[in-house]
């Protein structure tokens, strides 16, 4: 495919932005619709690339799901209402659709094929297969269980209790899905608290889950039953606009309906600490999950240090964070992130080898990053996402403030979690 002629020299930007829905929450309103009993309708789900392939995987186990633009209906029939697929269980780009997925069916009497694409295939899966084969399940793979393409036959479980090795929602929920298929009370204990929209699910769906600090248990045998789901809208991609409008001058953005949850909003601390001009309203509503609108115009930005139990509130928010260092005065160091090297690519390198294309005074470290700041615009080259949705986005805001032109190869894969972006985007030239 033809390199994508960015646009560059931007001016200013104006204008309003309904945020499209939380990738994380439309994945996890589908699984739990098709694991509970009844009918789940969800509003303002995510039709981006990586949720249509959890609908797929759903579909071939049997459940009856019907999708109209962002309205979703799901039919679930339990847990025991799953059947064996006799086709492969394709995720596509979706590592956390994949991970839930091994999680729901560690607990099923049948075997499922799972495979992804290329990105997928080198994803470390152990982190998850190896609790799941202590609660039981059989669990094969490349390079003993680490890779795609895996095979998985489940069946009766035992809880567990599980100190996670690596701070990961998408870990932590695998086994507190299996956990309510055991026998027993499955306990995660997390080394920093990742987003809990597992959690907040279960009880959305009428289930109980048990917070205690970094401790989560929920108790096996629970029945799940429908109900509605309105998604709110990603943080993670309402961030590209914070950064685009904290660094492009004379502007003003409002972003609506968006996510607010605390496990998630690690970018507006940063953006406050680096002295973004930024105004959050909060939404009261009777939602689990909390909602606002946030607004912002540029300002001078400072500096800042990234680190700790931070991280992983704005996990992947990183690639755009560092943009917008780049444009800060002063150092920005981003560690204890070791993660970015294992998400939809090395994003340590990818964040590092793209900025610098366009100028960037940026180096990479074992665990993250220091960006060196000078407030200067970045200048033209061609850029690539190397397939990656989240850094082909932040490449793209990145152009606004270049003065030559910038070309984007592969932009095709911002359709994993923001099919409009670029629409949503070229409305606010
Ligand atoms: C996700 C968890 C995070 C995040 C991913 C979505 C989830 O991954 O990076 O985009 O929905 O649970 P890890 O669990 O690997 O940190």
């Amino acid at each position: 495919m033809e390199a994508k002629k960015l646009k560059t020299n931007q001016k200013t930007l104006n204008g309003k932005v309904v945020v499209p829905g939380d990738k994380s929450i439309s994945h996890r309103a589908v699984m739990f619709g098709s694991i509970a009993s009844g009918v789940t309708t969800i509003e303002h789900f995510l039709p981006g690339e990586d949720c249509l392939s959890t609908i797929s995987c759903f579909k071939n186990l049997g459940v009856d799901i019907e999708r109209d633009g962002t309205k979703v209906t799901v039919y679930g029939n339990g847990l025991s209402g799953l059947k064996e697929p006799n086709a492969v269980l394709d995720v596509g780009n979706s590592g956390t659709t994949i991970r839930l997925l091994m999680g729901i069916l560690s607990g099923q009497p049948f075997h499922s094929v799972l495979i992804g694409d290329d990105s997928i295939a080198k994803r470390p899966m152990t982190r998850v297969t190896l609790p799941l084969a202590q609660m039981g399940a059989r669990i094969s793979g490349r390079n003993k269980a680490e890779f795609t393409p895996l095979s998985l036959s489940g069946g009766d479980l035992k809880a567990i209790e599980y100190k996670l090795p690596v701070a990961s929602a998408q870990v932590k929920s695998a086994i507190l899905l299996a956990g309510l298929q055991a026998d027993g009370v499955t306990t995660v204990i997390e080394p920093e608290k990742t987003r809990d929209h597992t959690e907040r699910m279960i009880q959305m769906f009428g289930g109980e889950v048990k917070t205690d600090g970094n401790r989560v248990s929920v108790c096996g045998g629970q029945q799940l039953a429908g109900t509605h789901v309105r998604v709110p809208g990603d943080i993670s991609s309402a961030a590209f606009f914070l950064v685009a409008g904290a660094i492009v001058p004379n502007g003003s953005i409002e972003l609506t309906n968006v996510g607010l949850n605390p496990t998630r909003t690690g970018i507006i601390d940063v953006l406050k600490q680096m002295g973004a001009n930024m105004v959050i309203e909060e939404e009261q509503t009777e939602a689990t999950e909390p909602i606002g609108t946030i607004k912002i115009q540029s300002s001078t930005l400072k500096g800042t240090v990234i680190s700790g139990d931070l991280i992983p509130r704005l996990i992947d928010e990183i690639p755009v964070i560092a943009l917008l260092a780049t444009q800060a005065e002063g150092e920005t160091v981003i560690k204890d992130a070791a993660e970015l090297k294992v998400k939809e690519t090395n994003r340590i390198d990818t964040v590092v080898n793209e900025l610098r294309k366009l100028g960037a005074n940026i180096e990479a470290t074992p665990d993250g990053m220091v960006i060196h700041g000078n407030n200067s615009t970045l200048k033209g080259g061609t850029v690539s996402s190397h397939g990656d949705h989240r850094i082909g986005m932040m490449l793209a805001v990145a152009a606004l403030i270049s003065d030559g032109d910038v070309y984007l190869e592969n932009s095709d894969a911002v359709a994993v979690s923001y099919p409009n972006f670029f629409d949503d985007l070229h409305s606010l030239f």
